[in-house]
C-alpha cells in the first residue's frame, strides 16, 4: 500500500485551528524570494504569503492590479523552495477570479506550479459560490476581507473599512457566509479593532488581521514594512522592526516574538 509522505513538519489548517482554540497566536508575513523565504520561516513564521503587494514593493507599481498570475507563479515558486515548515499562501491577482470556473482553473494552475497550500481572494460576498466551488475541489482558501487592494478605484483610496454600524454588520455576516462556504481562513485588513475581534470570536476558522488590531488570531504585515524599506509614507498599523536591531533576522526575529506575545500592534497601530 502507497502511503503518502506525511505533512507532519507542515504549518497545516488543522495546524492554525489548533492554535486559535489554545489561544495561541501566530505570525505571518509576505516574502517574494527564495532567500527571504528562507529567512522569514528560520525566524518563525507560521505563514508565508506571496502577496500581489509585489506589484507595489517588488514591481514599482501604484497599485496591485497590474499584478499577473504569471507573476504570481513566478515569485511563489522561489518563494516555495526556500520553505520547508511554513504554509505558503499565494494571492489571486487582480482579473484572475471573475467566475467561479475561472477561480478554480487559475488556483489550480497556481498550486500545481508552485505547491502552495492556500490561495487567498478578495471579493467578498460577490465570490461566496467560488469559495463553495474551491471547497468542493478541495482547495483551501484564504478570504479577504475590509480594505481590498484591488478596488481601490472602487473605493476611492485606501481606506479602513466597517465603521459605520451597517457596514460592520454586514462585513461581520460577510464573514460567517465565506465560513459557511467553506473558506479555511480569514484575512481582515483595515477594520476597526472592535470589529475585527468580534468576527474573530464569531468564527471558527481562523482570523489573520492587518491593521486590524490584536484581538485576531495571527498577524500579517508587509516584509518591506517590517524592515523599513518601503518608499514613500509608512502605514499607520506597519511598525519598523528594525528600529534597535542590528541585523534583519533580528528585525524578523523581533516581529515573531511581538505579534506571539500580544505586544504587536498596540494601541498606536489600530484603528478604532
Ligand atoms: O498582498 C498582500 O501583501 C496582502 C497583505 C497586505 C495582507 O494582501
Amino acid at each position: 500500500m502507497y502511503i503518502p509522505k506525511p505533512l507532519d513538519d507542515r504549518i497545516t489548517i488543522p495546524h492554525l485551528k489548533k492554535m486559535k482554540q489554545d489561544g495561541k497566536k501566530f505570525a505571518c508575513l509576505t516574502a517574494y524570494d527564495y532567500s527571504f523565504a528562507n529567512l522569514v520561516e528560520d525566524c518563525g513564521v507560521e505563514v508565508v504569503l506571496v502577496g500581489d503587494s509585489l506589484g507595489m514593493v517588488i514591481q514599482g507599481h501604484e497599485t496591485t492590479i497590474p499584478v499577473t498570475l504569471d507573476d504570481i507563479c513566478y515569485h511563489g515558486k522561489a518563494v516555495a523552495a526556500g520553505l520547508h515548515n511554513a504554509m505558503l499562501m499565494l494571492d489571486m491577482p487582480f482579473g484572475s477570479l471573475n467566475s467561479p470556473q475561472q477561480a478554480i482553473d487559475n488556483a489550480s494552475i497556481l498550486l500545481k506550479r508552485t505547491q502552495a497550500q492556500v490561495v487567498k481572494l478578495e471579493g467578498g460576498k460577490t465570490q461566496l459560490k467560488t469559495v463553495e466551488t474551491l471547497a468542493e475541489f478541495g482547495i483551501a482558501s484564504c478570504s479577504h476581507l475590509g480594505l481590498q487592494p484591488q478596488m481601490v478605484h472602487k473605493m476611492g483610496g485606501y481606506r479602513v473599512q466597517g465603521k459605520a454600524k451597517s457596514a460592520a454588520e454586514e462585513m461581520l455576516t460577510t464573514a460567517q457566509d465565506l465560513e459557511a462556504a467553506g473558506t479555511d481562513l480569514l484575512l481582515l485588513e483595515c477594520v476597526p479593532a472592535t470589529l475585527a475581534a468580534e468576527i474573530t470570536a464569531a468564527l471558527e476558522i481562523p482570523v489573520i488581521g492587518i491593521g486590524a488590531g490584536a484581538d485576531v488570531d495571527g498577524q500579517i504585515l508587509v516584509l518591506q514594512d517590517v524592515l523599513n524599506v518601503t518608499p514613500g509614507k509608512k502605514p499607520k498599523f506597519s511598525k519598523n522592526f528594525m528600529q534597535g536591531q542590528s541585523s534583519i533576522q533580528a528585525a524578523i526575529s523581533r516581529y515573531v516574538s511581538e505579534v506571539k506575545r500580544g505586544k504587536f500592534p498596540d494601541k498606536t497601530h489600530i484603528f478604532s
